[in-house]
């Protein structure tokens, strides 16, 4: 009886969480299209304070740039989250992290450099960062990347450990925060 129980309620829990079963219900993960820019703005106001936000044309650029490194996250209809990267060749021209990205992007660049993973605030802790950050994982291995890196303040430390990264150091200041230099390493 109580193993019954506790399959109904895990299948409930599921379903509020992931329902998948109707059209524009559940959850959804794919590459990011102009028509979708605004919506993503959206997200990155929620999500970053107002000195950290990337505009409009920003993260447009970023999609021009390298559209195969750019996630969305659909939740029951609604676009709540978003990852973007970009490819490098030489770690050290993050230096300047406030480099334009059109400087730092090298279509043949070997380090898959995350750029940015925002989650709606009412959306957050549910698992959904750690999904897009899979999937760019997933994506740099997909694309026989040896490296795969960012940077990241330090008040999100947390989140990366949890998903197994390394610290490869701290990386002077951005947005007047330390930033953490991280790494996955895809290969041997
Ligand atoms: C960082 C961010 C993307 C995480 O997204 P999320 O959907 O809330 O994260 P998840 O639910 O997938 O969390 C994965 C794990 O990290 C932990 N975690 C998430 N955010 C955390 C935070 N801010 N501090 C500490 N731990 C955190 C969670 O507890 C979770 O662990 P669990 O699986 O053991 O519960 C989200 O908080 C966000 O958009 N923040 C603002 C923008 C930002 O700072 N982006 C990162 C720098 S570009």
């Amino acid at each position: 009886m109580l193993g019954y129980f506790l399959i109904i309620k895990l299948a409930a829990c599921l379903a509020a969480h992931y329902p998948l079963s109707k059209k524009g219900i559940g959850l959804e993960m794919r590459k990011a299209g102009i028509a979708d820019l605004e919506s993503i703005h959206r997200v990155e106001l929620d999500a970053f304070s107002a000195d950290r936000q990337a505009s409009m044309d920003a993260l447009e650029e970023r999609l021009e740039l390298f559209p195969d490194g750019f996630f969305v996250l659909i939740y029951n209809g609604r676009l709540v989250g978003f990852s973007t990267a970009l490819l490098i060749d030489d770690f050290r021209t993050l230096e300047k992290l406030d480099s334009p990205d059109r400087k730092l992007h090298k279509p043949d660049g070997e380090i898959y450099y995350l750029r940015s993973v925002a989650i709606m605030k009412e959306y957050q802790k549910r698992g959904f960062g750690k999904l897009l950050i899979n999937r760019q994982l997933e994506n740099a291995r997909s694309l026989g990347k040896g490296h795969f890196r960012f940077t990241a303040s330090k008040d999100v430390e947390a989140f990366y450990l949890e998903l197994g990264f390394k610290k490869l150091g701290v990386y002077g200041e951005f947005h007047n925060s330390k930033q953490v230099v991280w790494e996955f390493r895809l290969a041997d």
